[in-house]
Order: structure tokens, then sequence, then C-alpha cells
């Protein structure tokens, strides 16, 4: 690594001093601009990055099959039970095509997720791949998005909960709560309480540690794959092939456009490699949990939209929320499958909440020790081995934002700095190949250049066919990131210490 000469003073920019410029008055603005420069480019060596991931704080306690269940947990859950309602009417029975085009998007990128969690086991995910080869302005913003696809997903999955949880009460016991106590302001309420309640369970499940969170997570994984084969079992005997046709009745657009939606239901499938210092075997354990929950959920998301669309008209989901309970109602007649199902779509949602939370955690957790966010969140509660603080400062943000912004709002904010970050893991592999060809990977990603390439092609294509309000957001947040890592992260990272 080159170390960059320089002093630093809290509370002004660090002064970068070049061989020979010491003391030159007249160079303040080359000074600073350099100092820009080098923050943006400094990186952290692998070598350093896996030393790190060998001395971790976190208990190394999760096996292949809680590494799997963790990725599967918080993949599956609020995109197939309550987003593929929205993607319908956008694709029509297309949408089944739709999830084929997000699959494989993310199976490009999942393939560099493998090979960069095998070489790089860290807490940090993409954020500290991005570290280790693009520096770290690039490694912030990709943290940055991060929280987008963590932080900000986490709250649009626990608006989803509270659909299911109004559903359930409706068909049992002929109430629901309130517009008023169920729904954020712009959706016609005042506070989503339900939303909030998922999350503080989920926190209260974390701060006991992580290996509790993975057992109870494990269970819940089980009751959701459950209750998806129910649904496919029961509106398959109602598939009719006329359902199918016109199979494209929105166009080309409609099915892309439906896929940049349902990009959604894949986010998550990279959670195993926020656990990279909880592993027991991280080396090769991650890159196999990667690969393995992306090929289940991939199957079961295509077979639950083929059944969904092959029984019910897709005209009919237009507006329908809950909407695999709804196909299940109408299709059996008899309400209680469909209640059974709501309480699938319950479970499957708490473990989305609880793991990505989980993931949002780890990911602040590594932010931190390279001293770009308080030192604070990297504190470790020595009896549970768990970020305490972290969770609760993650916790408290998630609730707020689940509590009080809109389902359809969140869901693209996070799918475009999701789809940001995944762009970032293919190229991270690319460099890292051509840096350190011989390092040694536990896992390699087949035909490379040529995956990784089409995995940065596919995110910038989806990430166009998001909406102009969704550009703006990101541009937003973006602007706001930067602002932060100006502010505070450059002159604190810890690489600038060093
Ligand atoms: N993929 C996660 C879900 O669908 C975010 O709930």
């Amino acid at each position: 690594m080159r170390k960059d000469r320089q002093n630093w003073s809290p509370g002004v920019l660090p002064v970068l001093v070049p061989p020979g410029l010491s003391g030159a008055p007249e160079a303040a603005d080359t000074v600073v601009g350099m100092n820009l420069r080098a923050a943006a480019v400094r990186r952290k060596p692998v070598a350093d990055l896996i030393a790190e991931s060998e001395h971790g704080t976190l208990k190394r306690s999760l096996t292949l099959g809680q590494l799997t269940t963790l990725s599967i947990g918080a993949t599956l859950g609020s995109g197939i039970f309550v987003v593929l309602g929205e993607a319908v009417p956008v694709a029509g029975p297309a949408v089944v095509l739709s999830f084929v085009l997000a699959g494989v998007t993310a199976l490009f990128s999942a393939l560099s997720y493998a090979e960069l969690a095998g070489m790089i086991p860290l807490s940090g995910s993409s954020y500290s791949y991005t570290y280790a080869t693009l520096g770290e302005l690039v490694a912030w913003v990709c943290g940055w998005c991060l929280v987008l696809e963590y932080g900000v997903s986490v709250a649009s999955v626990a608006v989803g909960w509270g659909q299911y949880v109004n559903e359930l009460l409706r068909l049992t016991l002929g109430v629901a709560i309130p517009d008023a106590l169920s729904q954020p302001p712009g959706s016609g309420g005042i506070v989503n309480v339900p939303a909030i309640v998922v999350v503080l369970l989920a926190m209260v499940l974390l701060l006991s540690g992580a290996k509790e969170s993975a057992r109870v997570n494990t269970i819940m994984v089980v009751i959701k794959i459950g209750t998806l084969v129910l649904f496919c079992a029961i509106a398959f005997t109602a598939v009719r092939a006329a359902n199918f046709t016109p199979f494209l009745p929105l166009g080309l657009a409609g099915l892309s456009a439906g896929g940049a939606k349902l990009f959604f239901s894949y986010i998550g499938f990279d959670a195993a490699s926020t656990a990279g210092e909880e592993a027991k075997n991280p080396q090769r354990d991650l890159p196999r949990a990667i690969l393995l929950s992306l090929a289940i959920v991939t199957v079961l998301y295509c077979l639950v939209a083929v059944a969904a669309v092959g029984a019910l008209p897709w005209q009919q989901f237009d507006g329908k929320e809950a909407a695999l309970s709804h196909v299940l109602g109408a299709v059996s007649g008899n309400p209680l499958w469909a209640a059974l199902l709501a309480v699938g779509a319950i479970v499957a949602i708490s473990s989305v909440v609880l793991t990505v939370l989980y993931g949002q955690t780890r990911i602040l957790f590594s932010m931190s020790r390279d001293g770009l966010v308080p030192a604070s969140l990297s504190k470790v509660d020595p009896k549970t081995g768990s970020p305490r603080i972290n969770t609760l400062v993650v916790s408290g943000f998630v609730a707020t934002l689940a509590a009080f912004i809109p389902l359809g709002k969140l869901a693209d904010a996070t799918s475009i700095g999701t789809l940001f970050a995944f762009g970032l893991v293919n190229v991270a592999v690319l460099l890292l190949r051509r840096r350190q060809p011989e390092a040694p990977r536990s896992f390699r990603v087949p035909f490379s250049p040529v995956t990784p390439i089409l995995g940065v092609l596919c995110c910038g294509y989806m990430m166009l066919s998001l909406d102009g309000a969704t550009w703006v957001v990101f541009g937003g947040w973006m602007a706001l990131g930067l602002l932060i890592y100006f502010a505070y992260g450059m002159r604190r990272s810890r690489l600038a210490r060093t």
C-alpha cells in the first residue's frame, strides 16, 4: 500500500503534505485537492482485510446450513408475497419471464459475490470488497448504497408485513387495523404501527446474539418455503392455459419494467456475505451459501409466478394487496387457505426483517471499524457477542422509515441502490483478477471477464428501467452520502491516520 504523508488535526480538512511542498502557502488549493484525491483512492490491502477477518471480535458460530438460510431468510419475503401483485399489472402473464430476467441479473452478481466472499470473508460485504479495489470514496458510496439495500429495504419489507397482518385479521376476525394506524402518510394513514412492531421484535432477537437469531431464522425459513409450496399445490389445480394469452399484453417494455420491480425479490441473496466474521468456515461456505440460496429462491419464484398468473387472470391483480392470499381465496373459495397463507407470509416477512436488519448492522459494524462512521457502532457486547448500540441505532432508523413511508417508494429506492452496489461488486472482481491473479480464491466466477461484464451491463440496464422519481431519490441519497463522507468519514478514516 502507498502511504500518503499527511498531518491530521480534528476539525479541519486533513492536509496532505506531498514531498517538497511542506510549508508552501501558495499551494493550499492544490494541497486540498490532492488531499481529496488521496482520500478517494486510498485502498485497504486484501491481506489486511483477511487478517482483520481472522482476528474479529464477533463470534464464529454459523454453519453452511445457517448461512444458506440466512440468505434465503433475507431474500424470500415481500417481493414474492407483495411486490408480485404490483408487477403483474405491469407485465401481464409475462411476469414469469420478468422473474427470470431479474434472476439472471442477480445470478451474474451472485457469482461475483461468491468469488469475493470466499476471498475476503469480512462482515462488510460489497463495502469491504470495494474498499480493497476501488478505494475509500467508492467504498463509502457502496456502503451508503447498502444502507438502501439493507436499511431501507427492511423498512419496505416491514410495510408489507402490515398488509398481511391486516389480511389475516380480516379473514379470521372480520376486522382490520384502521388505516390511520396501519398505513403511512401518503397511503391514507398516519403511522404504520405493525411495521414498527415487527422491527422491534427483530431487534430484541438480534440483541440476544447471532446464533440465537440464526436458529429462529431457520425455523421461519422452513415455514415460508412450506407456505409457498402449499400455494403452488393449490393454485396449480386452478391453472388455465387461457390465462397465459396474450402472454405479453404490455409488450417487452412491460416485461422489463416488471423485471426491474421484481429485482427487489432477489435482494438479500448476498446476506451471507455480511456474516463473514461469524461463519465457522467462511472461505468454503460463503460462496456455497450465496449460490445455493439463489438457486432455491429462483425455482420457487418461477413456480409461484406460473401458478399465480395461471390460476387468476392477470387483470384481477390490479390494486390488490396481499396478492398471494387473494389468489388462494379466489381460486379455492375457502378463506381458510387464504388465512393460512397470510400466516406463512407473516412468518416469511418476519424472517426477512430479522436477517436484513442483521446484515445492515454488520455492514455498519465494518464501516465503523474503518472509522467512516462513529466507533460506538463497532462495540460488541461481551455477553451476547452482538453489536448493541449499532443494533439499537439501525432498528430505530428502520422503524421510523417503515412507520412513515409507503412500500412502493421504498422498494424502488432499494432496488436502484442495490443494483449500483451489485455493479460495483462485478467491477471489483474484474479489478482483483487483474491486480492479484494469483491470490487464493475458494470460488472463481466462470468465464470471467465475460460474466462480470454482463453483470455490470444487466445492473445498468435494470437501473435504467426504473422511473425518474426513483432516480431523483437516488441522486439525493448519493448527494447526502457524499456530504457525510467529506464532513466526517474522510477525516476520521482509520486509513487516513495510519
Ligand atoms: N428480497 C426481499 C424481499 O423480497 C427484500 O422481501
